[in-house]
């Protein structure tokens, strides 16, 4: 298992892009696949993640190259098209494309087996097979509803209106794919709204959506079945919870500035730039401009003194997979913080509330958790550091304490550090380039 040792970094200087968005990639993937035409996706994240979609849309007769520009290209058998797979579809670590494929799945008549790996296996399924079962999809699941799962999709698939009982996008988004080969309007209304990627891109390949706003802050998000989806060129923006790894070490390394290029800073995304804002960072935001839908920026930001503040519940769908990064954050600031409406932290790649409070207790941080809070109090001076932590197969756990070693006393050690690859693969030579002194227990002090 590759290791990681980070010890205290050098200011933080230079100016860098972080690879493409996720969630986006995914999304964009799958749409070229049930569009007519070409799809042509520039600045695609080609992590283990999204190569898992790849993979998928391949089994379903989707044809994927990548041109030499390293532009890549989609020519999809189009919405009904789809076909049935030979082998198991197998989703690795990614919970994304493991849930949005088994809504897009649901609505054709066909079968497939989906597997993932130790952490996914172990990770709720049944929010999205609720909703998709009233659209006449069936599964045989593991018990507790866990993968592998296998999916019967419905030969005559009903639209629904479906209320998110959880804060989801991958739930709102397995329903709307779902919705995508059905006759008739599919609805979801959430409570909260959380990522919107999904609907912006539906609209720029020429679905029919619309979206009301409620007066509390909900949403209705009603889509026109069986669409003439055509293919489209995405460019895809910077990851902003990528980006929150660099962005976050500059505010804590003293006389720190960098600029993080082409950043996608959708407002349903954006919670941890206002937070980190509440709390005292220079964060500047500049040249906002609209990149096929989403609104993309560059971040220039500088070294902080940082002060405790509360995070209130609301605040968590908009940086969901930024607590642990937060966590970093709040370790180095003056008083306490406190963070709370985390219980979907307990069921993302690992238990990310205990691996935080384990990780940052052993690096002499005075930490408490409870069911959906965690409460860290900063003493506004470098942590000790010396741990071993555990990535606990979870990416973002294994660069946020990659994070805490580059400001902590003593280095930190993260165990498990080449699941790193699922979201941010060149991410220990990205950070090294900017001042970090991060190696591989091969003793490797650029390798990635
Ligand atoms: C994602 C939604 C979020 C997020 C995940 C990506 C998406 O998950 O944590 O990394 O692309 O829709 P939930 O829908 O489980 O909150």
């Amino acid at each position: 298992m590759t290791a990681l040792i980070s010890k205290r970094a050098k200011p933080l200087r230079g100016e860098t892009a972080v690879p493409g968005d996720k969630s986006i990639s995914h999304r964009a993937l799958i749409l070229g696949a049930v569009s007519v035409g070409e799809t042509r996706i520039s600045g695609l994240l080609a992590s283990d993640d999204v190569l898992k979609t790849v993979q998928a849309i391949k089994a379903l007769g989707a044809q994927v190259e990548q041109a030499d520009n390293g532009d890549w290209l989609i020519h999809g058998p189009g919405l009904g098209g789809l076909h049935e797979p030979s082998g198991v579809l197998d989703f690795g670590n990614s919970g994304t494309a493991a849930r949005l494929m088994l809504g897009l799945l649901a609505t054709h008549p066909l079968a497939a087996t989906f597997s993932g790996d130790a952490s996914l296996s172990g990770r709720p399924m049944e929010r999205v097979m609720a909703p998709l079962r009233q659209m006449g999809a069936q599964f045989t699941a593991r018990t507790g509803g866990l993968l592998p799962i296998t999916v019967t999709g419905a030969k005559s698939p009903v639209p629904i209106v479906y209320e998110l009982p959880v804060a989801s996008a991958q739930v709102k988004t397995a329903v709307l794919l779902a919705g995508l080969n059905t006759p008739g309007r599919t609805t979801v209304i959430e409570p909260e709204p959380t990522r919107d990627h999904t609907e912006r891109m539906l609209s720029f390949f020429g679905a029919q959506v619309t979206v009301e706003e409620g007066p509390e802050g909900g949403k209705t998000i009603t889509l026109t079945g069986q669409p003439e989806l055509e293919g489209h060129a995405v460019d895809v923006p910077g990851d902003i919870s990528s980006a929150a790894f660099p962005l976050v070490a500059a505010l804590l390394v003293a006389d720190s500035k960098i600029e993080l290029t082409g950043v996608g800073v959708n407002p349903l995304r954006a919670g941890l730039i206002e937070t980190l804002k509440d709390m005292g960072a220079k964060i500047d935001i500049k040249n906002l401009r609209d990149q096929g839908g989403e609104p993309v920026a560059d971040l220039v930001v500088e070294a902080s003194a940082l002060k405790g503040v509360n995070v209130p519940a609301d605040r968590a769908p908009s940086m969901i997979d930024e607590y642990p990064i937060l966590a970093v954050a709040a370790s180095c600031a003056q008083g306490e913080t406190r963070l709370q409406g985390l219980a979907e932290l307990r069921v993302k790649e690992s238990d990310r509330l205990s691996a935080m409070e384990r990780g940052l207790g052993e690096a002499g941080v005075d930490v408490t958790a409870t069911e959906d809070t965690l409460t860290i109090r900063g003493t506004g001076k470098n942590p000790p550091g010396g741990a071993k932590v555990s990535s606990e197969l979870d990416h973002r756990i294994a660069m946020a304490f990659a994070v805490l070693g580059m400001v902590s006393e003593q280095a930190v050690e993260i165990d498990g550090a080449a699941t790193i690859e699922t979201s941010f693969p060149g991410f220990q030579g990205l950070m090294n380039g900017l001042g970090a002194a991060i190696s591989s227990s091969n003793g490797s002090p650029k390798g990635d």
